[in-house]
């Protein structure tokens, strides 16, 4: 794992984006695993800003999102359709068609699972970002999901209905249930990006980075991929050692 330490969310959002548009500049037609959350909306606007100052172009890309929740219609403004869309699929010239997240609707969820797969082998992702849930999760794939899951449909933990109840004006909506690609696809990206930002993340990022490698943990199988970068904000890596510290970019 490389790690990079940034002074703050802004340096964090700056550094990954940099790194994004890089797979880009590099690869036109890259295929980008992207997330939502609080922590890549920094990035997402400097990706924007990019774009608009005509230093990198997005039309030849694909991306394929970690996941969605169950229930929740893509106009609805807690959906993870509407989160791409306003964060940055409506700012940037990629075509529609080109946008791939999983489908939470429908009567056969366990179809909609296995059509992701089908098309996620269709799109092997350059790079795949990840924020960092409070509890180690990546995607929805929460403690004790196997390694080896493929896309599959989660019942939310406490912790995590509670962590994301600051996004929903009423808490009892957030939804119980969320779609998500597995840890197994998520590690096939060929490199993999993890943004953590706050302190409320510290005990995640230890665990993470220091804890053993544990279904316990979902992030800590990042160990053993061989291109994973994880950029933290000084309060994220706060619980980190000093000797890991001292070895950060
Ligand atoms: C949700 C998403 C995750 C995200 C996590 C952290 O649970 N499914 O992909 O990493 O929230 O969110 P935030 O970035 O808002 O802390």
């Amino acid at each position: 794992m490389k790690i990079v330490i940034a002074e703050n969310y802004t340096q964090m959002s700056e550094i990954a984006a940099g790194i994004i548009a890089k797979v880009v500049l590099e690869k036109p037609d890259a295929v980008l695993g992207l997330a939502t959350g609080t922590t890549p909306i920094g990035a997402y606007k400097r990706l924007i800003e990019y774009y608009r100052s005509g230093l990198v172009s997005f039309s030849k890309i694909n991306t394929v999102n970690l996941d969605e929740y169950v229930g929740l219609d893509f106009e609805n403004d807690q959906s993870y359709h509407y989160f791409m869309n306003e964060n940055l699929f409506k700012f940037i010239d990629i075509p529609k068609e080109n946008v791939h997240i999983p489908n939470g609707l429908g009567k056969d969820l366990k179809a909609n699972c296995d059509n992701y797969d089908v098309l996620l082998k269709t799109y092997p992702r350059d790079l795949q970002l990840l924020g960092l849930g409070g509890n180690g999760h990546i995607g929805f794939n929460e403690p004790g999901t196997p390694f080896k899951s493929y896309t599959h449909i989660v019942d939310l933990t406490e912790r995590t209905i509670k962590d994301n109840s600051r996004l929903f004006s009423d808490p009892k909506d957030v939804p119980k249930q969320a779609i998500t690609m597995g840890i197994m696809e998520i590690c096939r990206a060929k490199k993999v990006l993890l943004l953590a930002s706050g302190a409320n993340k510290a005990d995640a990022v230890f665990d993470m980075v220091q804890g053993d490698v544990s279904e316990n943990c979902p992030a800590s199988v990042l160990q053993l991929h061989s291109d994973a970068i994880l950029v933290l904000d000084k309060d994220a890596a706060s619980k980190l050692d000093k000797g890991v510290l001292d070895q950060a970019v």
